[in-house]
C-alpha cells in the first residue's frame, strides 16, 4: 500500500514513486499539519513535531491558549481556514447564517482505500487498484457542522500525489462558501524560484522563472477559462535547480475555469503554495446536506530538476488522464482549411484541397469555421448549427462522402458555447446568453457566451451538434471557444446562486463534452480556444489534443511549444505546417523547418495545398513518411530540453528518447546564422551510457556516454531558420 497510517506517530505516510508526503495529527485539538514532501524516506521515527515546529511549547494551543494566534499563524496546516489567526493564504472561506467568516477544522477520521474514486462532475486523473491508493481524511468545524473531506491519491510508480476536497454542510443552517481551494503545501525555506507559464493571444505559455522572495506571487484567471495569459500551473524549484538537478515541485489544476495559484514567502522564510478555483466571482451556497467538490490538483515532485518534473507530468497525462480511445494511437494527419480559405470556401474548394492532399498522403480534411447559418465573417450565426447549403452545395453528407471516397476522414469545427447577436438562436432566446438584466453586455469577437449553466440551453445546443454529427461520417471535432466570460448574470439562477455561475458554466461544458465523447466515441476531439487559451488537464480528460496557438510560425512555435511541453505531453500539442509568409508574423521559414517543428506535436497542415509553391508541395510526402516513422517515439518517449534559443540567441534543440533507450530523435533548429560565433556543440540526454548508437542519417556510431558527456557538434546548416533531425538507434 502506498499510503499508511503510522498510529504510534499519528502520521499518514504517502509514498508515490520516489517521493514521500507526510501529514501529522497534533495536539489534543487534532490539528492536521503538513510534515514533509520530498524524496522518499523510510518509515521509522520521523521527527514530525519538530518538523511542524510544534514542540516549541508557546505554540501548542491546548497547553497555552495565550499564544493561540502564534500557533495558527505558523502551523503548516494541510487545509488552512480563514478568520481565526492564520494570516497567510488560506484554503477555506465561508459566510455563515450569522454573517461570520471564521472556521476551524479538526481531524475526525480517515479511510485508506485502493484505487481512486472519480470526482463528481469533474475531470480528474484515474487509476486502478494496483496503480494507486487513496486517503480520505474527514475534518470538521464543530460550531458550523461543516465537514471537509480531504482526498489524497498516491501513484505507485510516479512521483505524483493528487489532492482534492469535498465540503459538506452537515448542519441545519445554510452556509456559503466564498473560497474552497484544493490544496495547501508548506515547504521549509525560501530559497526557491517560481516557474510559471505566461502569454497573450498568439504568444501562449512562455516560461517565466523568478525568485520567490517574500510576499505573494499570484497566477490566476478570472476569464471563465485559463486564458492565453496564464496557465493553471506553477512550480516551486530550489533556486539552484537546473534542467537536470535539484528539487522541483510542480502543481497543476485539473480545471478549465477561473483558477488561483499563490506562492507566498512567509515571515518565517517558508513557502506556502495554495491552488484551486479563483475566489474572485465565486460564492457557493450549501443548503443543509449539500456538498461541494473542489477540482483536483496534481502535485509532482522531482529531485532530477525541471526536466524530471516535466517527464513525470507527461507520463501521468498521456495515460491515466486522457480517456479518449485515440490516446495511444497515431492521430490522422489532418489538413485544416482555416488559414487556407478563412470563411471563403464552398464544396468545390474543399474538395480541390482534399484531392490534392490525399494524393500527397494527408489523411483527414477538417472544415473549420464558416459552414453554418449565414457565416461568411465572424459577425453572425454562432448558435445556428445548421449547414449553409449555399456554400456546401449538395449538403454536408455529400461533401463528407466525397472526401471519404478519397480515402480521407472528415472533421468539423464548432463553437458550441457561443451565440452571435445576429443569429436565429439569439433572436429566439436573447435571455439565454450570460448577461445582467438592464446592463449592456460587452461583445468580444462579436459574440456572447451562452448560459450553459441552464440545462435547457446546454441541451438545445447539444441537440443541434448531435444532429450534425449524426448526419455524416464525421470522425473529428474541433471545439473552439473564442471569448472570455463577463457580465456574469444568469436568468436561470436565483440571486443567491449568481456567484455559482462561472463554476456551473464549466461543469456544464464538461457535461457536454462527456455527452459528445460518449455518444460519439469514435470522434477525435481537439479542444481550442482562440488558439491555446484553454490548454489544461481538464480539457485533456475529454480530448487527447488541444490546438496550441493561432500562431503557426515555426520560430515562435519553438517558444510556445517548449512552454506548453513544460507540463503537457507532445502528443497533446496541436501543431500544423502552415503557409508563408506566416499569417500572424509575416516571417518566411523553410517548409522543411516548419515540418520539424510541427513534428513535435500532433502534426498536420493548415494551408491551401493547391496553391503553395511546387517545391514545398513536393516535400509533403517525405514529411508524411517522417511522421509515420517517428510518431510512436514522439508520442510515447521521454522528452528532454537541450538548448533554448531564448537563452543562447542562436539555436534550439530538444530530443525524445524511447522508454527502452534504444531509439532517440534529436531536433536541432538553427534560428540565426552567425559566423565565427559560438560552438554548436550540444550534449544529449537520457541515453544509455553503455549503449552504442548509430546515426541513421550519417551511419556514424557513437556511445551513449560520448553523446551525452562529450556531445556532438552540429554542422552543415547554412542560413537562418534551418533545421535538422538526428535519429539514433541502438546498435
Ligand atoms: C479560433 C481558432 C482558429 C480558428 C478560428 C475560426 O481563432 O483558434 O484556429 O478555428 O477560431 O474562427
Amino acid at each position: 500500500m502506498g499510503i499508511r497510517y503510522l498510529a504510534d506517530q499519528r502520521l499518514f505516510k504517502l509514498d508515490a514513486g520516489d517521493a514521500s508526503y507526510i501529514i501529522g495529527i497534533v495536539d489534543e485539538e487534532q490539528f492536521l499539519g503538513h510534515v514533509y514532501f520530498g524524496r522518499r524516506i523510510s518509515d521509522s521515527f520521523i521527527h514530525s513535531d519538530s518538523l511542524m515546529r510544534i514542540n516549541e511549547s508557546p505554540f501548542v494551543p491546548s497547553k497555552n491558549n495565550r499564544d493561540r494566534l502564534s500557533f495558527y499563524d505558523t502551523f503548516p496546516s494541510e487545509y488552512p481556514t480563514h478568520g481565526i489567526g492564520d494570516f497567510r493564504e488560506t484554503c477555506l472561506g465561508i459566510l455563515d447564517s450569522g454573517g461570520h467568516t471564521a472556521s476551524k477544522l479538526e481531524f475526525v477520521s480517515y479511510e485508506i482505500m485502493k484505487g481512486k474514486p472519480p470526482l463528481d462532475g469533474l475531470p480528474a486523473t484515474f487509476g486502478n487498484d494496483e496503480d494507486c491508493t487513496t486517503l480520505k481524511i474527514v475534518c470538521l468545524d464543530r460550531i458550523l457542522n461543516l465537514e471537509v473531506i480531504l482526498l489524497y491519491t498516491a501513484f505507485e510508480h510516479l512521483n505524483v500525489i493528487t489532492r482534492s476536497a469535498v465540503i459538506r454542510n452537515s448542519g441545519n443552517d445554510p452556509i456559503s462558501l466564498t473560497k474552497a481551494l484544493s490544496c495547501c503545501v508548506d515547504l521549509d525555506g525560501n530559497d526557491y524560484d517560481i516557474i510559471s507559464l505566461h502569454g497573450s493571444w498568439a504568444r501562449e505559455r512562455h516560461i517565466q522563472r523568478i525568485p520567490m522572495g517574500l510576499g505573494k506571487k499570484v497566477i490566476s484567471s478570472n476569464r471563465g477559462e485559463p486564458g492565453h495569459q496564464y496557465n493553471p500551473f506553477v512550480a516551486v524549484a530550489e533556486s539552484d535547480a537546473t534542467e537536470d538537478f535539484g528539487e522541483v515541485y510542480g502543481f497543476n489544476l485539473v480545471y478549465s475555469g477561473n483558477f488561483y495559484a499563490c506562492v507566498e514567502g512567509t515571515q518565517f522564510e517558508a513557502a506556502r503554495i495554495v491552488m484551486g478555483i479563483n475566489p474572485t466571482d465565486f460564492r457557493w451556497l450549501l443548503e443543509p446536506g449539500q456538498e461541494f467538490t473542489a477540482p483536483e490538483v496534481v502535485m509532482v515532485y522531482s529531485y532530477q530538476g525541471i526536466g524530471g518534473m516535466t517527464r513525470t507530468f507527461h507520463d501521468l497525462y498521456r495515460k491515466p488522464l486522457i480517456r479518449s480511445s485515440y490516446r495511444d494511437r497515431k492521430r490522422p494527419i489532418l489538413i485544416n482549411n482555416w488559414e487556407a480559405t478563412y470563411f471563403n470556401f464552398d464544396t468545390e474548394k474543399l474538395l480541390a484541397i482534399a484531392r490534392e492532399a490525399s494524393s500527397l498522403g494527408i489523411e483527414m480534411l477538417v472544415m473549420d469555421d464558416g459552414w453554418f447559418g449565414r457565416r461568411n465573417s465572424d459577425n453572425c450565426s454562432l448558435g445556428d448549427w445548421v449547414v449553409n447549403e449555399e456554400k456546401l452545395k449538395g449538403g454536408l453528407r455529400h461533401l463528407v462522402d466525397e472526401v471519404n471516397k478519397l480515402g480521407m476522414g472528415f472533421g468539423i469545427w464548432f463553437e458550441p458555447e457561443m451565440v452571435s447577436p445576429d443569429s436565429d438562436l439569439y433572436r429566439a432566446h436573447p435571455e439565454w446568453c450570460i448577461h445582467i438584466e438592464g446592463r449592456t453586455a460587452g461583445l468580444a469577437r462579436n459574440q456572447y457566451v451562452l448560459d450553459l449553466a441552464n440545462p435547457e440551453v446546454a441541451d438545445a445546443v447539444y441537440d443541434m451538434m448531435k444532429k450534425i454529427l449524426s448526419e455524416a461520417n464525421i470522425t473529428y471535432v474541433k471545439w473552439d471557444m473564442n471569448r472570455p466570460l463577463t457580465d456574469l448574470g444568469s436568468n436561470w439562477l436565483p440571486p443567491e446562486r449568481q456567484g455559482e455561475l462561472s463554476h456551473r458554466y464549466i461543469l456544464a461544458v464538461y457535461k457536454m463534452m462527456d455527452r459528445l465523447t460518449t455518444d460519439f466515441p469514435h470522434i477525435l476531439l481537439e479542444n481550442c480556444s482562440g488558439g491555446g487559451a484553454r490548454f489544461d488537464p481538464g480539457m485533456l480528460y475529454y480530448g487527447p489534443q488541444i490546438w496550441c496557438s493561432d500562431n503557426t510560425d515555426a520560430i515562435d512555435r519553438l517558444i510556445i511549444q517548449r512552454g506548453t511541453a513544460m507540463v503537457y505531453p507532445l502528443s497533446t500539442i496541436g501543431a500544423h505546417v502552415s503557409d508563408c509568409p506566416n499569417h500572424t508574423v509575416n516571417r518566411t521559414t523553410p517548409f522543411e523547418t516548419r515540418g520539424y517543428v510541427a513534428l513535435a506535436g500532433t502534426f498536420g497542415y493548415e494551408l491551401d495545398v493547391t496553391k503553395i509553391p511546387e517545391e514545398d508541395r513536393k516535400m509533403i510526402p517525405e514529411q508524411v513518411k517522417m511522421y509515420h516513422k517517428y510518431n510512436d517515439l514522439i508520442r510515447e518517449g521521454d522528452y528532454y530540453r537541450i538548448a533554448d534559443f531564448s537563452d543562447n540567441h542562436l539555436y534550439d534543440a530538444w530530443m525524445v528518447v524511447s522508454k527502452d533507450k534504444k531509439e532517440a530523435l534529436v531536433t536541432y533548429i538553427q534560428v540565426y546564422q552567425r559566423p565565427n560565433h559560438r560552438s554548436r556543440r550540444i550534449r544529449l540526454k537520457g541515453l544509455d551510457e553503455n549503449t552504442v548508437y548509430r546515426d541513421s542519417l550519417t551511419g556514424e556510431s557513437c556511445s551513449g556516454s560520448a553523446l551525452m558527456y562529450a556531445g556532438i557538434n552540429i554542422t552543415g546548416l547554412y542560413g537562418d531558420f534551418r533545421g535538422k533531425l538526428i535519429h539514433l538507434t541502438a546498435v
